[in-house]
């Protein structure tokens, strides 16, 4: 039916109007908010890139938690910062690591926090690479063991949930088979599943000390091109037992969010990165933006494209602003 009879604006007349017509929503309910982890005593040190996000000892954690929990935020992910790195990452799979003892120290103190991990050996590793290096290139059926070894040793310390973020083929089964032989078949997995090789991971290779110290991801993470690929690195995952799927990043791919939501019937989460943030940080920073609307507009907009969860460093901004703090 055209003009004069259709007018769009009708529904558009009053804030009440559009408050009863939004289609879309994010709520507290839906955010996973990063943590990262390291050694020492009472630290709470500013990532330099990324304003508002630190590193917390294990002891300083303890307050932190809390006030995620008491903010409405479900669940974090753990990224540990390691004493030492070596060829193959062990500190990674040590029942001692910096992971391992802030789950626990998580599980004490929050119950009802949620904690992912993410399972990866490139902040452990000497080259920074996501696995074992064998002539130059990363070795995948040999990292694969590595790999089940450090999401295990995960869950022996309590975690709720792990997170491969390696990009290794066939890591999702060997994970699930390990955890199901040693008694957690409990706890699911939520895979990088379309992890891109992206230059929005900037800051958080700055944060995490996590940069290849040659070469770079593209021989295991996606081609930023490729989106048939994506869908068929999510079938696989899924294939292999993955619970939830994730698409990272989030804003230069929102197309495959999209995708995914529409072909697969598990949870999309999409990982809204580091570099993301840093550029709303910073041009707010400036004054050139609103960040509270801008922020606002970006988590809804990766809501739309389709994501059930999104991994977002704005959760505890975005949760006070929910709360009209
Ligand atoms: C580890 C990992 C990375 C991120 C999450 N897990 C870095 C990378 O793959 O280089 C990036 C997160 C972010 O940029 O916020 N493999």
């Amino acid at each position: 039916m055209p003009f004069p009879i259709n007018r769009m604006r009708r529904l558009r007349s009053s804030e009440t109007f559009r408050r009863m017509m939004r289609e879309t929503s994010v709520s507290v309910d839906n955010l996973i908010y990063p943590l990262f982890v390291a050694h020492g005593l009472d630290v709470k040190l500013q990532v330099p890139s990324m304003p508002g996000v630190f590193h917390f000892s294990v002891d300083a954690l303890r307050e932190e938690a809390e006030e995620i929990a008491e903010s409405g935020i479900p669940a974090v992910i753990l990224f540990g910062i390691p004493s030492s790195k070596d060829e193959l990452g062990s500190e990674a799979y040590a029942r001692d690591g910096i992971v391992q003892r802030a789950i626990a120290t998580l599980k004490q103190t929050v119950p009802e926090l949620v904690v992912i991990t993410d399972v990866c050996l490139c902040e452990y590793t000497s080259h920074g690479h996501c696995g074992v290096v064998r002539d130059g290139d990363v070795a995948n059926d040999e990292t694969l063991e590595l790999i089940a070894r450090t999401a295990l040793s995960h869950a022996e310390a309590g975690a709720d949930m792990v997170a491969p973020s390696d990009m290794m083929d066939g890591r999702v089964a060997e994970i699930r088979e390990t955890l199901d032989e040693n008694g957690f078949a409990q706890v699911p997995i939520m895979a990088y599943s379309a992890k891109f090789a992206s230059a929005f991971y900037g800051p958080f290779r700055d944060a995490a000390g996590c940069a290849p110290q040659f070469g770079d991801r593209a021989s295991y993470q996606m081609d930023p091109p490729n989106r048939r690929e994506a869908l068929k690195e999510i079938a696989l995952d899924v294939e292999e037992g993955a619970d939830i799927v994730m698409v990272k990043p989030a804003l230069a791919y929102l197309d495959v969010i999209s995708d995914a939501r529409m072909s697969f019937d598990v949870p999309v989460a999409a990982y809204n990165v580091s570099g993301e943030y840093c550029m709303v940080k910073a041009a707010a920073q400036a004054g050139y933006i609103d960040e509270r609307r801008i922020t606002t507009e970006i988590l809804t907009s990766i809501k739309r494209a389709g994501a059930d969860l999104i991994i977002t460093y704005s959760a505890k901004d975005f949760a006070m602003w929910q709360a009209g703090v």
